[in-house]
């Protein structure tokens, strides 16, 4: 399954990502704001990823084409309530251009007009401000902070932002 804004798309992720996979998931930032990237990022965690073998991210799991190179990655989890919950993570050199909010909003729109979803969640540390920024722009609201939320690999426990979007809110 393909959705496709312009030149940007998401797509599945296929073995032949692998090498950027890597070179992206061992970036500082994405290390920093994300708990569940190894770190060091391995081509065997990479291929684990697209062969669907990582727990507890979610089934539906994108890569981010621009002009076919691979510029970010979106996925999202469902659960038994109708509730899909939304992951992202772009590139250092493609940041700051909308990619991550075209993405979102590709993904969302899917997640209620095919899939039939009636709630998005996500959550970011509370200092991620350009990940927040992100989910402002596509619709999704500031719902209030659980505290002491996520355990990073490096020690940090951290509070973590609900932020979701209903039904007939995205933007
Ligand atoms: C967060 C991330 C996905 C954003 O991707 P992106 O493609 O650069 O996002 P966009 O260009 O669509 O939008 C970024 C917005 O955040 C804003 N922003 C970025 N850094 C910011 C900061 N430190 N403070 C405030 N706003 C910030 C940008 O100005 C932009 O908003 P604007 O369009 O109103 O100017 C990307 O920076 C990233 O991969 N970070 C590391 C991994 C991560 O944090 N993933 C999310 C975990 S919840």
């Amino acid at each position: 399954m393909e959705l496709r804004d312009g030149d940007l798309q998401l797509r599945p992720w296929t073995l032949d990502d692998v090498p950027a996979i890597v070179e992206a998931c061992n970036d500082a930032d994405i290390q920093h704001w994300i708990p569940v990237i190894p770190r060091p990022y391995t081509k065997d965690d990479a291929r684990a990823f697209v062969l669907g073998e990582v727990a507890g991210i979610g089934r539906q799991q994108f890569a981010i084409t621009e002009s076919g190179r691979v510029v970010g990655s979106i996925g999202m989890g469902v659960n038994d309530s109708h509730t899909g919950h939304v992951g992202y993570w772009c590139v250092r050199d493609a940041r700051g251009r909308g990619v991550t909010t075209r993405a979102l909003r590709l993904l969302c729109d899917h997640a209620f007009e095919d899939l039939g979803l009636e709630r998005l969640e996500l959550i970011t540390d509370p200092d991620n401000r350009g990940s927040q920024r992100v989910a402002e722009k596509v619709g999704f609201q500031r719902e209030g902070v659980l505290r002491s939320h996520l355990l990073h690999p490096d020690g940090r426990r951290r509070d973590s932002v609900m932020f979701s979007l209903l039904p007939g809110e995205l933007i």
